[in-house]
């Protein structure tokens, strides 16, 4: 059975934990959220690095085979960086700009993710290279990561949220948009009903799916897991209150449990 690491700077990354839960449900999981310093995308990269160095060295002593990066933010800031300085694998998140170009029929592609995300150069060259002829245009979900670490999902000031940095992408006429933040996931019904109330039919990419086949892939080359049988076991942690983190948890990667 593996144990697999995984952290955010907050809840969101919960929305690939369950992903990688639903194809992988018998191993061990680690779960770190770094409420304490969320959010993460207005941050510079020094600190970010710092914070995923020393989560990174805390999920090893707690025997992490495997760790998952689950926060775009952080992918970016840090992931060559703990690759270069820790043993064992490492898996981030990859803005999914290529299926959205491989999809869009309009030739406008949105992507919506954190500051630090945006400016990444991991990210612009993943965009520089796959975009070529196409039209993208980039929005900040901002007061998304808030929204969600504060469980406002559906509330009347998330709708109102939401459509503040949805409706820019849509009117420039994007068809598909990348969920480029692991927190915007859980805001999806509120961005299916914006679009659908501003007239707009929408495709919102999540990789969180492509993500945990990436782990799947990396336990079986590694011969470490996945387990068929294991005791599935699994600890949240948190660097500040663990509220919301074991709220989010029970209503979105729990329903097996
Ligand atoms: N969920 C993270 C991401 O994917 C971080 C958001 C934040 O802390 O700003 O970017």
């Amino acid at each position: 059975m593996a144990t697999i690491g995984i952290f955010d700077s907050g809840s969101g990354g919960l929305s690939v934990f369950r992903e990688i839960r639903r194809i992988m449900p018998h191993e061990r999981y680690i779960y770190f959220s770094d409420n304490a310093n969320c959010p993460y995308g207005s941050k510079s990269r020094e600190f970010i690095t710092g914070r995923a160095r020393e989560i990174t060295k805390m999920l090893i002593a707690k025997g992490a085979d495997l760790i998952v990066i689950a926060c775009n933010t952080a992918t970016a800031a840090a992931i060559a960086t703990l690759r270069k300085e820790f043993g064992i694998p490492f898996v981030g998140m990859e803005p999914a700009v290529k299926p959205a170009a491989l999809g869009t029929r309009s030739g406008v592609i949105g992507v919506l993710a954190t500051a630090g995300t945006l400016k990444a150069s991991k990210y612009l060259d993943t965009r520089d290279r796959y975009t070529k002829g196409l039209e993208v245009v980039e929005h900040t979900g901002q007061g998304f990561v808030e929204l969600v670490e504060s469980l406002e999902l559906d509330s009347p000031k998330a709708y109102d949220t939401v459509k503040a940095s949805l409706q820019p992408l849509l009117s420039a006429g994007a068809d598909t948009i990348v969920l480029g933040c692991t927190h915007y996931p859980f805001l999806l019904p509120t961005m299916e009903k914006v679009s659908a109330d501003l007239g707009y039919e929408v495709r919102f990419i999540d990789p969180a799916p492509a993500v945990a086949r990436q782990v799947l892939k990396i336990l079986e080359e590694k011969e470490i897991g996945p387990a068929a049988d294991g005791r599935p076991e699994v600890e949240l942690l948190s660097s500040a209150s663990a509220d919301t983190l074991q709220k989010l948890f029970s209503l979105s990667c729990c329903s097996s449990c």
